[in-house]
């Protein structure tokens, strides 16, 4: 991609195969006809950065909002008052559930076991660092589709995959304390197409720490199968790594990429706000 501008706004690719930086005004941010220009982009180029715009809650609900319909994903997990802004932190006095906030670490979508569409975006603001550790990784899954030997996309295109919680927590599960354990919806899952066609006529792959087996496939094979189609899907042309600086705001198409952050300590004070859009 070239670099594109508009009246407003101008995008930046990043890499070849993903991300675009946005130039603009801090008020043109809240211009509709901007908003509609992102979220073009945002199927394009996968993940948006918007260096040092430094949101308030209000702002980045107000961006939210005009980007498309505001989704409270985990509420009841954090104690803020704007409850449809996600506090993601390992500080158990804020988040009740930081576990899931560990599953992070491993590369996801968001919502995938739910009873619902797959959240379409979402927003990201930083607040404060971690010293060490903290960035954030996506991986663009419409090229993890688009660059696949025309032979496997015929033998992926009608599998279906079970998604579950308990596959996202999988590799942290004995590090999870017992009592903590029914906080967490370990039970729930959800079956989904592994091929996903979005509206500009682009089909992604939808994997991850979530995918826990194949539908129809014997368990192990599937498994091996899952684990060789995430790492396809992370190959490094695909993947964008963000260096945050607090103020920086991300958005990125939940199901046009994967996502997973570099390890931080639980004590090193990070804290993001995080929206998110339905799908
Ligand atoms: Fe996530």
């Amino acid at each position: 991609m070239n670099v594109i501008r508009k009246s407003r706004v101008t995008f930046r690719p990043v890499k070849p195969l993903i991300g675009a930086v946005v130039e603009a005004d801090r008020e043109a941010l809240f211009d509709p006809e901007v908003v509609a220009q992102c979220r073009d982009m945002l199927e394009e180029r996968t993940v948006l950065v918007m260096p040092q715009v430094h949101f308030t809650n209000e702002e980045q609900l107000a961006f939210t909002d005009l980007l498309g319909g505001r989704l409270n994903l985990t509420s009841e997990a954090t104690t803020n008052k704007d409850e449809d802004v996600y506090q993601v932190t390992l500080d158990r006095k804020i988040n009740r559930a930081p576990e899931y906030v560990l599953g992070t670490f491993f590369w996801h979508m968001d919502g995938m076991p739910m009873e619902m569409p797959p959240p379409l975006a979402t927003l990201l603001s930083a607040r404060r660092l971690a010293p060490k550790g903290g960035q954030t990784e996506f991986a663009n899954s419409f090229a993890a589709y688009e660059q696949m030997p025309e032979a496997q996309r015929a033998e992926i295109e009608d599998l279906r995959i079970i998604h579950s919680v308990a596959a996202s927590l999988r590799s942290i599960a004995d590090a999870i304390p017992e009592a903590e354990k029914g906080k967490l919806a370990i039970g729930v899952e959800k079956e989904r197409p592994l091929v996903q066609l979005h509206k500009n006529g682009r089909k992604s792959l939808i994997v991850g720490s979530t995918a826990d087996r194949i539908v129809g496939m014997e368990l192990a094979y599937g498994r091996a199968y899952i684990a060789r189609l995430n790492e396809w899907a992370t190959q490094p042309d695909f993947v964008y790594q963000h260096q945050w600086q607090a103020g920086d705001f991300v958005i990125w198409s939940n199901t046009g990429a994967l996502h997973r952050v570099v390890p931080y300590a639980r004590d090193s004070g990070r804290m993001m706000h995080r929206t998110s859009i339905a799908g």
